[in-house]
């Protein structure tokens, strides 16, 4: 399994090992060989209303892995210049997102389950949630 996409600041999709037998199926994962960094925080999202509109920013830091466990979901990644959308639905499937990238999560499936993975503490300090100043902040990176 290659990793090809910038660890830091891309995003792209991971498939994780699947070891299947006749009494179902597993996946796993593991820290800096399935996903390129250490796993500090893990979350799930469950219970989301039809037409609910999740995400809506992006981490200065922190880099992180989201799955759809159950059900599927549409997440769409803009780095500030272009926008990317990705249909999650595979619990084997999980979208790598590195820093500074504004993510739109909707379209959840009825009983749908984002299971998230991310290579820091929750730290309200590392989000931006406002469009403008994420704008604002990709400019002055990369002037
Ligand atoms: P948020 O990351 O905005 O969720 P989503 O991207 O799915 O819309 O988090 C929603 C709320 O939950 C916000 O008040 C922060 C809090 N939260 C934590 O306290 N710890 C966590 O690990 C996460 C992911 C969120």
């Amino acid at each position: 399994m290659g990793l090809i996409f910038d660890s830091i600041t891309g995003h792209g999709l991971i498939e994780l090992p699947v070891i299947s037998s006749p009494f179902g199926k597993l996946t796993f994962c593991e820290s800096n060989r399935h996903i390129p960094f250490e796993i500090a925080r893990s979350y799930l999202v469950y219970d989301v209303p039809d037409s609910s509109e999740r995400g809506g920013h992006a981490h200065r830091y922190q880099m992180s892995v989201i799955f759809a466990m159950h059900g599927r979901f549409r997440v769409t990644v803009n780095d500030g210049r272009k926008a990317t959308s990705y249909w999650l639905d595979s619990p084997h499937q999980g979208l790598y997102m590195g820093k500074m990238l504004w993510r739109d999560i909707n379209s959840y499936s009825g009983s749908a389950v984002c299971g998230g993975l991310s290579s820091g503490h929750y730290d309200e300090g590392d989000y931006i949630r406002d469009w403008d100043s994420f704008v604002a902040e990709v400019r002055t990176r990369n002037a």
